[in-house]
């Protein structure tokens, strides 16, 4: 197999670079068919378009348009990558078959597919019987990939009795980059100013680029005026991009009831009966908005780690929680371009519902890619934790509960219980409620006996803190990128 050095333009994505340059140049004598999917603006197109450019091939681009145009404009594109003139194809039927015979052993790619379905909905059982041991690709050796962003669509192209399922030989996600490469990306060194934009901008790589013009703050002085030039002002296009992103799920329509029940999460009615409950609405009725935003992959739904049955929402794209949490009920006095008074109003809110929330999130993920020395061993899953406490009649919530992989007949094993404080010197205090949680735990059969306590904070620890809890520090959490 060839090796095909990924250009230097291109950040990160080391594994969905090799698994592309895999697929393109793999030397099975078949004709091979990839997918490749993920939200907008992970760097779809960027990555398909590096790799024609490295290893060759045939690149299309669908755009919404009626089948007669999009004949038109494939035949065109085919002809001229094959040496000029103009083909006119009654059907896709022949296109295909025109595309198999003009680039029998290369890479095709067909970015934007959805698109191409909609206006022509048996596109995929056409190119299933293409493939078919007795179809027209019958002894080429093209590999085809076919790329888009409505997650719904890519989704069902390989689900149940789809016509694609089991024809895919690669199956790619392009995913936001972790919290971690993203602050390499923006190319930020202190950890507690990665924290903070991260918390707003995520990992998409586009935010980055196209959508600030490579506007990154300079410091932790400089955080306030970036926000005020960048996502708190309406002539930059990072200002609407939350509107967009759901404006542009093909599957919503009224954006209203979404906007609540995001607006629900963001301030922390996440279950599914606070959701409902928050926008007054019955359970049932949002059952539907909760599923689309499952499906486009805005929201996930997370198990408590320790009540069998519950969960709670969360949305996936921070820019979504700042939009819901801070933009939405400031949007008239931001689009009239004053987001000075707006930001000021928003500060406690940003902290509370924003950072806060993200913070622990980060310190989630930092515990699931824990090495074993960490925590004892491997983590088996990683979430928010509920224990009841039948003494004080309350709840507490873990935020960083680690727990081991479940062996059948045997007690689960508590690895670590953590506390997550982003502006909070840390204190025995918060020691004292993980040993409460660790006793209730006990009591309750789990086997606690190895469990680490661990406090993360973003402010660090007050000194007389015992020396067998872990400390974990924003400094820890950026470990890789800060030495
Ligand atoms: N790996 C990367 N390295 C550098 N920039 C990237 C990378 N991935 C994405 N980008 C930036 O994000 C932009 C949007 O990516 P794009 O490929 O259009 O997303 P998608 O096709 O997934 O919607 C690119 O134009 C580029 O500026
Ligand atoms: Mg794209």
């Amino acid at each position: 197999m060839k090796s095909v050095l990924k250009p230097a333009h291109v950040f990160d994505r080391e594994r969905e670079w090799a698994g592309l340059v895999r697929f393109a140049t793999s030397p099975s004598a078949d004709v091979r068919l990839g997918i490749v999917s993920g939200r907008r603006r992970q760097g779809k197109t960027f990555l398909l378009d590096a790799l024609v450019r490295e290893v060759g091939g045939f690149f299309f681009t669908a755009t919404d348009e009626t089948e007669v145009e999009a004949l038109a404009r494939f035949g065109r594109a085919l002809a001229a990558h094959t040496g000029g003139g103009r083909y006119a194809f009654a059907d896709w039927h022949e296109a295909l078959e025109r595309l198999f015979i003009d680039v029998p052993d290369g890479l095709i790619v067909i970015d934007e597919f959805p698109y191409l379905i909609k206006a022509s909905p048996s596109l995929p059982s056409l190119i299933q019987f293409a493939l078919d041991p007795r179809g027209y690709a019958r002894g080429k050796k093209s590999r085809l990939l076919l790329c888009g962003s409505a997650l719904g669509v890519m989704g069902r192209l390989l689900a149940g009795n789809a016509p694609l399922r089991g024809r895919a030989s690669l199956e790619l996600v392009v995913r936001p980059l972790d919290y971690q490469a993203a602050a390499r990306f923006w190319g930020i060194t202190d950890p507690r100013l990665a924290v903070l934009v991260h918390s707003i901008v995520g990992g998409t790589p586009a935010y980055r680029r196209e959508f600030v013009a490579g506007d990154a703050p300079e410091s932790m002085d400089d955080f306030d005026d970036w926000v005020l030039r960048t996502v708190l002002n309406p002539q930059i296009p990072l200002f609407r991009e939350a509107r967009y992103l759901l404006a542009e799920e093909a599957d919503i329509r009224d954006t209203a009831v979404y906007h609540a029940v995001l607006g629900a999460i963001a301030s922390g009615n996440a279950t599914r009966g606070g959701i409902a409950n928050h926008i007054g609405r019955k359970s049932p009725d949002i059952g539907h908005p909760l599923a689309v935003l499952e499906d486009s992959q805005l929201i996930t739904r997370e198990a408590d780690a320790f009540r069998k049955g519950q969960s709670v929402f969360r949305i996936c794209e921070p820019l979504i929680v700042f939009y819901e949490a801070v933009m939405r009920r400031e949007w008239t006095r931001l689009e009239r371009g004053q987001p000075e008074a707006a930001w000021r109003n928003s500060r406690a809110t940003f902290l509370s519902q924003v950072v806060g929330p993200h913070f622990e999130a980060v310190c989630r993920e930092w515990a699931l890619s824990a090495e074993a020395d960490v925590f004892g061993e491997l983590p088996g899953t990683v979430a928010a934790g509920t224990v009841a406490d039948p003494h004080n009649r309350t709840q507490i919530q873990v935020d960083v509960a680690v727990l081991a992989q479940e062996e059948h007949g045997e007690r689960r094993r508590v690895l670590s219980l953590g506390e997550v404080k982003w502006d909070k010197v840390m204190t025995g205090k918060h020691v004292e409620r993980l040993r409460r949680v660790r006793d209730l735990l006990s009591v309750k059969g789990y086997d606690t006996s190895e469990t680490v306590l661990a406090c993360y904070s973003g402010a660090g620890f007050q000194a007389e803190l015992p020396g067998d809890v872990r400390l974990v520090g924003v400094e820890e959490l950026y470990a890789p990128v800060t030495s």
